[in-house]
C-alpha cells in the first residue's frame, strides 16, 4: 500500500495566516502541520508516499521534508497541483505513482491520536473498493459543516452527504481514505461541482453505490486543523496536552 498526502488547496478559512504560507506549514504545537500526516502514514507501515501540493510555497515542503528518510520513509515523491481544483483532482495527480497498488490518502490538515495501521490492515484484506474512516461528533451544529454518512439498520453506508442540514448520523467522514488502484478511473469520470472542484465525496458515493465501501470508526482524537481558526487552536491544544500518532 502506498500513501498520498494532499497538502494543496487555498486554506481560506485560515486567512490571513494562509495568505503568507501554505496551511500545512503552519505549526501544530512544536512542528509544522505536515509532519503529523507523514508520521501517521509511517506508523501505519507505509514506506512510499507522494505529497501533492500547490501555490507559492511548494518549495518549502522539499526544504522541510527532503527525501523523507529522516521521517522513516523509503521514498517521498512530490506532485504540483496547478490550481486548487479539489481533493479528488489532487489525488488524480498520484495516478502514475500509485500504479497497481492501493493507496491510503490523508488530508494534511487532519491529525489523529491513534494508529491508522488497523485501517491499512483491514483494507489489505478488503482488496477492492474503498474504505473510509469515521469519527463520532457529538455536536450536530459541527456535523452540519462536515461530510456525514447515512447508515442503514445493518450499519452499511447508504450515502454520504456534504454539509447536511439534518445530519443522518453522529459520524463525520474524516480526511483519511483507502482506495483500490481503480480509483483513478473513477476520478476521470467526475464532473466539477458547483464550486468548480472535483469532489472526494463523489468518489466515495461512487463506491457506496457500487456496494464496495466499508469503514472504520476512529477511536481517540481526530481533528481537522483547517476547519476554522478555533479548530486550529483546539487541535494545537490537544496535541500539546496529549500528543498525536501515539501508536
Ligand atoms: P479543504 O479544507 O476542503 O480546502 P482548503 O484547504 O482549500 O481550505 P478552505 O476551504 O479553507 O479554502 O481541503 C482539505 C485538504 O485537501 C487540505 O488540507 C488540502 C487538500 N486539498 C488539495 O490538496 N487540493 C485541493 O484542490 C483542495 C481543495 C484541497
Amino acid at each position: 500500500m502506498k500513501g498520498v498526502i494532499l497538502a494543496g488547496g487555498s486554506g481560506t478559512r485560515l486567512h490571513p495566516l494562509t495568505r503568507i504560507t501554505n496551511k500545512h506549514l503552519l505549526p501544530i504545537y512544536d512542528r509544522p502541520m505536515i509532519s503529523y500526516a507523514i508520521e501517521a502514514l509511517v506508523n501505519a507501515g507505509i514506506c512510499e508516499v507522494m505529497l501533492v501540493t500547490g501555490g507559492t510555497h511548494a518549495g518549502e515542503f522539499l526544504r522541510l521534508l527532503g527525501n523523507g528518510h529522516e521521517y522513516g520513509l523509503d521514498r517521498l515523491l512530490y506532485a504540483y497541483q496547478d490550481r486548487p481544483g479539489g481533493i479528488a483532482e489532487a489525488l488524480g495527480l498520484a495516478e502514475r505513482f500509485a500504479g497497481d497498488d492501493p493507496v491510503m490518502v490523508m488530508l494534511a490538515d487532519n491529525i489523529v491520536e491513534s494508529s491508522l495501521r488497523p485501517t491499512v490492515e483491514r483494507f489489505e484484506d478488503q482488496l477492492t473498493g474503498a474504505r473510509i474512516v469515521l469519527s463520532e461528533v457529538d455536536d450536530p451544529a459541527h456535523l452540519r459543516n462536515l461530510g456525514v454518512p447515512e447508515l442503514d439498520s445493518e450499519g452499511r453506508v447508504v450515502r454520504i452527504v456534504e454539509k447536511p442540514e439534518t445530519p443522518a448520523s453522529a459520524y463525520a467522514v474524516t480526511g483519511i481514505y483507502c482506495y483500490e488502484p481503480g480509483v483513478f478511473g473513477v476520478i476521470e469520470t467526475l464532473e466539477p461541482s458547483g464550486r468548480g472542484e472535483l469532489e472526494i465525496t463523489d468518489v466515495n458515493n461512487f463506491y457506496v453505490a457500487r456496494g464496495d465501501m466499508d469503514y472504520d470508526v476512529r477511536q481517540g482524537f481526530w481533528g481537522d486543523a483547517g476547519e476554522s481558526i478555533d479548530a486550529y487552536y483546539a487541535v494545537n491544544d490537544h496535541v500539546r496536552a496529549h500528543g498525536a500518532n501515539n501508536g
